[in-house]
């Protein structure tokens, strides 16, 4: 009894060996696993990320470096509690060659620590927590959108160059917003401007009222403010409803009214923001992926679509550079560390600290679009800073 059992053992083990070498194999499917909030303030980023992602799977006939993609998911529901169990079960129990997620900078966190300790690849399709391409960067782990630094930097110094001196900053207390404050802060006090107070709330609560009653009464320049999702649609639409945008401008980076127009109406009307994306870019390669993805999915891309689109062009670089064989790390990071991505926002290219180097546009809110009024910054790289790669 002992004997057969002991023999089962090693027959599933060896079966196990033989499964685990073929699935690695080329021409088996290439395993990606969606770790995004599909539920929560930020669903509707998750899904716009997954819709993107597949799109561009779809236009390569459903094949990245000659192999099929096939895809498992988790909900994170932007719960940094759970995320390291969360990003186990993509790594441990589904054995997926490649994660991409998430949006929430804490969660994102706890999955890049995951990535770095098993080596797993992992693409960032939207969280732009600083540590992620800083102190936590790794040669298998990138990112296609954007450090939470980048496009607060430029709106910081937007606003000091349209006059602004004296500014209150309000935000989830994260990593996200704390950094984005951050990034404002820094070339906002550069330029000559001043953040006087900082407000936050918790995640993903959505009181806004003692908060801008407190900003009536400091009557500051400007307010610089990240929220993004149903966080922000509630809160554009309070910041208005308080009659706060008569008199005091409200700016932020541009995820305060991507994908969420059609829901702040008037509200957010004349807003001004700094984004890696804009309306109205009106070049052949968006037109063409606007095209597409509103074809497919009966809805106008954002911000969200753009980032999951290039997260899979990223992979296609990648895996088309190492035929296919997601083991040579070290060819699949070269290929995307000398890739120009071919993005709807505009080419870009990625740093060594695999973060995106690309233009941050500034856009004027008109209708439901966020149409571009210009480049706030130039080909604008993350600092970095902490990265040793
Ligand atoms: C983040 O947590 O890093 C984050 C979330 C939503 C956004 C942007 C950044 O729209």
């Amino acid at each position: 009894m002992q004997r057969r059992h002991a023999f089962a053992t090693l027959a599933a083990a060896a079966l196990f060996a033989i499964g685990a070498t073929g699935a690695h194999a080329q021409g088996a499917k290439v395993k990606v696993g969606f770790m995004l909030p599909y539920t929560g303030t930020y669903a509707a980023l998750g899904n716009a990320i997954e819709n993107g992602f597949r799109l561009y799977v779809q236009e390569q006939g459903g094949k990245l470096g000659g192999r099929e993609i096939e895809f498992v998911k988790v909900d994170d529901e932007s719960d940094p509690a759970k995320a390291t169990d969360n990003v186990n079960k993509l790594i441990k129990r589904d054995s997926v060659d490649v994660i991409v997620g998430t949006v929430h900078s804490g969660v994102a966190m706890a999955m890049a620590k995951a990535a770095k300790d098993s080596g797993t690849l992992l693409i960032v399709p939207n969280a732009g927590a600083d540590a992620v391409t800083g102190p936590m960067c790794a040669p298998n782990i990138f990112r296609s959108s954007f450090s939470n630094w980048q496009p607060a930097y430029a709106m910081g110094e937007v606003a000091a160059k349209r006059g602004h001196k004296k500014a209150i900053t309000i935000t989830w207390k994260y990593a996200a917003g704390d950094e984005s404050v951050n990034g404002f802060k820094e070339a906002f006090e550069k330029n000559g401007g001043q953040v006087v107070k900082q407000l936050t709330l918790p995640f993903p609560n959505v009181e806004f009222q003692a908060l801008l009653t407190e900003i009536a009464a400091a009557k500051p320049d400007a307010v610089y403010s990240f929220f993004a999702g149903g966080g922000a649609v509630k809160f554009v639409k309070d910041y208005a409803g308080a009659g706060l945008n008569k008199n005091i401008p409200l700016y932020g980076p541009g995820f305060l009214t991507d994908g969420t127009l059609e829901a702040q109406g008037d509200a957010a009307q004349g807003m001004l923001t700094t984004l890696h994306y804009a309306d109205g870019l009106n070049t052949p390669r968006d037109n063409a992926f606007r095209l597409a993805y509103a074809k497919a999915y009966k809805l106008q891309p954002d911000v969200y679509a753009v980032q999951g689109y290039d997260a899979a062009q990223m992979l296609g670089i990648g895996l088309g550079a190492v035929k296919g064989d997601v083991s040579k790390k070290a060819e699949f990071a070269a290929a995307i560390e000398k890739a120009k991505i071919d993005s709807p926002r505009g080419a870009f290219t990625i740093s060594k600290a695999h973060n995106p180097v690309q233009d941050i546009y500034l856009r004027k809110v008109d209708g439901k679009v966020n149409q571009v009024s210009g480049v706030a910054v130039k080909g604008l790289a993350d600092p970095a800073r902490g990265c040793r790669m």
